[in-house]
Parts: structure tokens; C-alpha cells; sequence
């Protein structure tokens, strides 16, 4: 067979990328465009949803040029997505009624505050393995059909459409033919029940959401669509794997074993343990939810989600301007600790506290700042606060599943961190292992997209050939980076006294 291609689309929250990667699984080209971020009122996020598919259409288009391959040679398509954002959309016209609500968004924390006080978060948790919070897409839905003039009236009459964005992107990309999502993108919409394994009823009559929104749910891998003629160099591609971003980089590492966790430092950070075919419950605010459906077998992860990882390097460089870029932080955090042993604390709650503490109106603080405090002193805080919010979430996991972490790996942008990666090993005292190739997430769309079309045969013959880089933690460290985290834990306890609202 003539050398072909599996394109992976990776729509996250703050860009639009698409790779090509070979039978290796290694990658052949890239085409990035940034996504612009909607900040209407405090605390809200929205995206265009028409320029995200305009994005997505460039950077697949312009993927295959950089290249240089004829675009017959893609033998199948896989998406994976920022999950939770809401888009509703005209069936008809495919116009969307609103911006996307972002799944970082705040305008229906009143909603999810609602639901809490009718007493309704257990019941939500055991059909849907989600805490009900602002986060989740069935509150942003319930708020667009309360606030865009006519939508609930439109919705009732059956004239409107819901998805995440991997349902939006395939509907585009197959001109309107197809309305579909995937098991891993459905359990994340709080209306999913994750053992039926079907829309729940129950709550679409609570949340009056009207079935005839919803998407039809299918295996995360095989033929979902073809591409329709306007949307990728007039040919028909199959558009054949299917997953939310922090499932994906979870099928990247091939964490296929029951334990297996991954962590991602995207945007927020997402630790996702693999829980085989059963449903964890977690008594310590943690996620269950589906990992992926391959053949019909539908696996299941517990997940911790933090919400401001990389996001807080973004302050750095963005809102303070303190730095030129990322790369430099791991140096100027080293700097850091070798001139203060005493660290300082930066409890990123930016848009409130994710797991484990669910908190919606816990907001950002900073504690230990003296005279003494440098720039190097708050890129250096900034860093440990993600691998703090991590360890808060393992410790989480391990307590709901007896499971012992015994090595993490990990990826996303901030994983190329030296400073972080090490620090993270220190504070889990665990090894942790962090792949050549950090584009997990693609990789696991690609390689769902290359089971679906046979590429790849089956789970077992997927690529080796992502080697692992290791970092061991340092033993003389241990007595001071876990006397640190105990001042960590009562910053979070002293950010959550002070409420801003
Ligand atoms: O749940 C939200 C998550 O899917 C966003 O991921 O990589 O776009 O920050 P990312």
C-alpha cells in the first residue's frame, strides 16, 4: 500500500491544530492557528463558533500543503476537542444562535447553584459520575435557552441543535449529514447517564432540554461521516475516531491498563486514571466518566479536573507581562529556589477551584510575599501551583480507588517544563515520565481515526516508538518540597475563607 496519513484535528480552548502523523505514529506536519478568546462580562468565556470551523478547515487545508503529500494520501480523520463548551445551532441553517459557552464560563453558575439547592447532586452524580457545577455543557445549554431571544421556543419545535465542538466540527465538516458525538464527549454534558449509557431522560425533563437537541452517541473509533466536498480539497475522507482532548492524550500514552494515569498541562490540568470497564465513585470530589468506546467496550476514568494550569503561565507572560515567554520560567524558577529556601504561595483560582474542591466562587490569592519577593519568586510559585493542584488530585484518586500511583506521565505544553517536571516528581515522590513527543492528545485522535479505518489493526499494534524521558524524585529534597505542600494546603484553606462574591 502507498504511504498514507492519518490526520489528527486537536480544536483545544486556546487554538486549533492539525498534525499528520505516519504508520509510526510520528509526526509528518503541523498547522496551528491561535483561537481567539471572548471575554464579554467577568468571568464569562466565549469562542466564535464559525471561526473555530474556519480555523479548523484552514489548518486541515494547510497541514496537507506544508507536507507536501496529494490529499487522497490521508487515509482517515480524527477529532478531538476542548470539551463541556456548548454550541446550539439552527438544524436548518447551521448557523450557530449564540457564541460557544466556553467550559471555563461562569454565566450559569446561578443555574448549577439552582440545581445544588434543590438537593439534586447526588442524584446528578450517580447517573451522570459528574458534580453538578457551572462547568458541565447541560447548565450552559439550560442558559442559552433561557437568555437568546426565541432559542427554547425554536428548541421545542425541534429546529435547534446542541454539541461540544467535535459534534459542531463533524457536522460542518460533513455538510449538515451528520449529527454525532462520542461516548467520551457525551459523559462530560451532565446529561449522560454513564451506565445506561444513554441520554437520561430524567434529566432532560428536569433540565428541559429537548431530546431532539442531542446528538446520537457512538463509539469513540470507526466511521462517523465522510468529508463533504467544500470542506477538504473537494474529496470524501472519513472522518473515523472520535474523543474529548483529555481522553485522547489518555489513548496517546496507550494507558489502556486499569491504573494507568496521565496528566495533561494544557490550559487547566487533567489527571485521568483508567478504571477499566468499572465505574469508580469518588467520595473526594473526583469525576467518573468514559475514557473511550472502542468495538462497543466502553471503558471507564476517574478524573480530577483542575481548571488553570498553563492558563496561569499565560498571566504571567499576558496579565502581569512579567516574562517574554514560557520557556523562560523553568530557569527563572530554578533561580528561585536557590535564592529563598521559603516559597511563596499562588493559589490559581481564577475562575474558581476544580477538583477536588469544587468551590465556583473561590478566586486567585498569593500568601508568604515579603520585601524579599522576586519575579523569579512568582514564576517560580506559578509552576508549583500546578504540580500542588496535581498532587491534591492524585492524593484524591489514590484515596477513592486504593490504587497507588506508582508512576504518572505526562504532557501538554507546560510538561516540556524541566522545573515542573522535576518538581513534580519531588512532591508525588513518584517517577514521572514525560514522552519525546508532548502532542499526546493528537496522537491518541489519530490514532482512534486509524483503528476506525484499519491503519492500524488493532490497540496492540499501535506504535512503540514514544520514548519516555524519566525523572526520579530527589531524596534529599523530600523533608522540605513536603513541608512545603503542607503550607500549600493551608493557602487553598485561606483562599477559600475569603470568597470575592
Ligand atoms: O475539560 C476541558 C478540557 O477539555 C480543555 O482542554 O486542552 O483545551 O485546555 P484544553
Amino acid at each position: 500500500m502507498a504511504e498514507q496519513y492519518i490526520l489528527a484535528l486537536d480544536q483545544g480552548t486556546t487554538s486549533t491544530r492539525a498534525m499528520l502523523f505516519d504508520k509510526d505514529g510520528q509526526v509528518v506536519a503541523t498547522a496551528q492557528k491561535e483561537l481567539p478568546q471572548i471575554f464579554k462580562n467577568p468571568g464569562w468565556v466565549e469562542h466564535d463558533a464559525n471561526g473555530i470551523w474556519e480555523d479548523a478547515r484552514q489548518v486541515m487545508a494547510e497541514v496537507v500543503i506544508k507536507a507536501n503529500i496529494p490529499p487522497y494520501k490521508i487515509a482517515g480523520i480524527g477529532l478531538t476537542n476542548q470539551r463541556e463548551t456548548t454550541v446550539i445551532w439552527d438544524r436548518l441553517t447551521g448557523e450557530p444562535i449564540a457564541p460557544a459557552v466556553v467550559w471555563q464560563s461562569k454565566q450559569s453558575v446561578q443555574i448549577a447553584e439552582r440545581l445544588k439547592s434543590e438537593g439534586l447532586t447526588d442524584y446528578i452524580y450517580q447517573k451522570t459520575g459528574l458534580w453538578v457545577d457551572a462547568y458541565f455543557s447541560a447548565t450552559k445549554i439550560m442558559w442559552l435557552l433561557d437568555n437568546v431571544p426565541g432559542a427554547r421556543e425554536r428548541a421545542e419545535k425541534g429546529d435547534l441543535l446542541f454539541g461540544t465542538i467535535d459534534s459542531w466540527l463533524l457536522y460542518k465538516l460533513t455538510n449538515g449529514q451528520v449529527h454525532a458525538t462520542d461516548y467520551s464527549n457525551a459523559s462530560r454534558t451532565m446529561l449522560f447517564n454513564i451506565h445506561s449509557k444513554e441520554w437520561d431522560k430524567e434529566l432532560l425533563e428536569k433540565f428541559r432540554i429537548p431530546d431532539t437537541m442531542l446528538p446520537e452517541v457512538r463509539d469513540s473509533s470507526g466511521i462517523f461521516g465522510y468529508t463533504a466536498e467544500y470542506a477538504f480539497f473537494g474529496i470524501q475522507v472519513p472522518i473515523a475516531g472520535i474523543a474529548g482532548d483529555q481522553q485522547a492524550a489518555l489513548i496517546g500514552h496507550q494507558a489502556f491498563n486499569q491504573g494507568d494515569v496521565k496528566n495533561t498541562y494544557g490550559t487547566g490540568s487533567f489527571i485521568v486514571m483508567n478504571t477499566g470497564q468499572d465505574i469508580a465513585t469518588s467520595t473526594n470530589g473526583l469525576l467518573s466518566t468514559i475514557a473511550y468506546s472502542i468495538d462497543g467496550q466502553v471503558t471507564y476514568a476517574l478524573e480530577g479536573s483542575v481548571f488553570i494550569a498553563g492558563a496561569a503561565i499565560q498571566w504571567l507572560r499576558d496579565g502581569l507581562q512579567l516574562i517574554k515567554n514560557a520557556k523562560e520560567t523553568s530557569e527563572l524558577a530554578e533561580i528561585a529556589r536557590e535564592q529563598h529556601i521559603d516559597p511563596i504561595y499562588l493559589v490559581p483560582a481564577f475562575t474558581g477551584l476544580g477538583a477536588p474542591y469544587w468551590d465556583q466562587n473561590a478566586r486567585g490569592a498569593m500568601f508568604g510575599l515579603t520585601r524579599a519577593t522576586t519575579k523569579e519568586d512568582l514564576v517560580r510559585a506559578t509552576l508549583e501551583s500546578i504540580a500542588y493542584q496535581t498532587r491534591d488530585v492524585l492524593d484524591a484518586m489514590q484515596d477513592d480507588t486504593n490504587i497507588a500511583v506508582t508512576n504518572l506521565v505526562i504532557d501538554g505544553g507546560a510538561a516540556a517544563n524541566d522545573y515542573l517536571h522535576q518538581f513534580q516528581a519531588d512532591l508525588i515522590n513518584t517517577v514521572v515520565k514525560r514522552p519525546k513527543q508532548l502532542e499526546t492528545t493528537a496522537l491518541g485522535a489519530a490514532y482512534l481515526a486509524g483503528l476506525g479505518v484499519g491503519f492500524w489493526e488493532d490497540m496492540t499494534s499501535l506504535p512503540k516508538t514514544n520514548h519516555l524521558e524519566l525523572k526520579e524524585p530527589i531524596t534529599e529534597r523530600q523533608e522540605q518540597v513536603q513541608l512545603a505542600y503542607k503550607g500549600w494546603q493551608r493557602a487553598v484553606q485561606a483562599t477559600r475563607l475569603f470568597p470575592t462574591n
